[in-house]
């Protein structure tokens, strides 16, 4: 029963009652989930060096901690965000083809968290753009997602996330290259869902005055299995530099207007991304930001917290277990609200 100790008494409660002896996990088998169906990390680090092409495995950028991803995983994490970079993964031009080391590399990664039957989520970490310009062309992105989705359609555990936080980029083209992402992956005969996401960030403090609300909702997805991804901070700017948070109730405030859009639109939401220093206030937002996405748990498919990856360093949101800045005050606080 270690594994579950972590769990609140109710999570517990139902975990115990659900069958007749209490479960024993192994490695493959992430924890049940309470009210969520994704939980987990952000993994940073092949998207490290992000101004480097092709950039140096080891030196640029490093791929996640696979012992650091099953720690999670007993924890009873199961869904990870793999960061990497659009030019990495297909360097020429988008229509181009594969690296193939950095390839293997992802293919590695993302089959030692599925083959724990965790989900991986296949981020390109590129903001909209493609060596530092806005991609102007949804065909060339189509041609891109269309490619990467047939190395990964097979395996039901992989998640599709369009692009990271687009930025200072006209709306219709954010909503025109969502789109055309959906559109290609899905060409590939692909079912599984995709994870869609906004201009300014991505923020779900911003998503009305981003104009996100008035034109995201229009995307369409023959499988209907869109999740609106956000992310959200909780220092003054909303920019995920500092370690302070605005007040102890600044979380769910932050989450009111995006969990009003997904209920009046009948949508799905995660929260991508989020993060918080490791002091008292920030820990009351943010146990007050989850709390309240558990209790509208019909509109939010679960979190990710930024960030896990093995070269962070002393930074100040750093789950890397176990010496990452914001692990010791925050994984089992994270873990009551599963
Ligand atoms: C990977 O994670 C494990 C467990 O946290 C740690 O002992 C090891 O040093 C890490 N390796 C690297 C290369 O970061």
């Amino acid at each position: 029963m270690h594994i579950h100790s972590f769990l609140p008494a109710a999570a517990l409660a139902t975990v115990v009652s659900a069958v007749a002896t209490p479960r024993i996990l192994d490695n493959t088998v992430p924890a049940k989930l309470n009210k969520f169906q994704y939980i987990g990390m952000n993994e940073a680090g092949p998207e490290f060096g992000e101004k480097v092409f092709p950039g140096k495995k080891g030196k640029d950028y490093a791929w996640p901690n696979n012992t650091a991803i099953a720690h999670f995983i007993d924890k009873g994490m199961n869904t990870f965000r793999l960061n990497f970079l659009m030019e990495r993964l297909i360097p020429d031009k988008m229509t181009g083809s594969f690296n193939a080391e950095y390839l293997k590399d992802m293919e590695d990664s993302v089959n030692f968290v599925t083959g724990k039957g965790a989900y991986a989520m296949l981020n390109p970490h590129n903001y909209g753009r493609y060596y530092q310009k806005i991609i102007e062309n949804p065909e060339d992105f189509k041609a891109w997602w269309t490619s990467v989705a047939k190395k990964f359609k097979d395996n039901p555990k992989v998640l599709w996330d369009t692009n990271n936080e687009y930025h200072d980029m006209p709306q219709p083209l954010v909503v025109k290259l969502n789109q055309a992402a959906i559109d290609g992956i899905r060409s590939t005969g692909a079912t599984q869902l995709i994870h869609v996401e906004g201009n300014s960030w991505t923020g779900a403090w911003s998503w009305k005055k981003s104009g996100n609300a008035d034109t995201m909702g229009a995307l369409k997805d023959p499988l209907n299995k869109l999740v609106y991804h956000m992310h959200q901070y909780l220092d003054t700017d909303g920019s995920g530099t500092k370690a302070e948070c605005v007040s102890s109730t600044i979380g769910q405030e932050r989450l009111v207007e995006a969990t009003q859009w997904l209920k009046a639109n009948k949508k799905v939401g995660f929260l991508g991304e989020f993060g918080a220093g490791d002091n008292a206030q920030c820990k009351t937002a943010v146990a007050g930001m989850l709390k309240y996405m558990q209790a509208n748990s019909d509109v939010w498919s679960g979190w990710n917290w930024w960030s896990a990856g093995p070269w962070w360093g002393p930074y100040i949101y750093s789950m890397e277990p176990k010496d990452g800045k914001a692990y010791k005050g925050y994984i089992d606080l994270l873990m009551t609200y599963t």
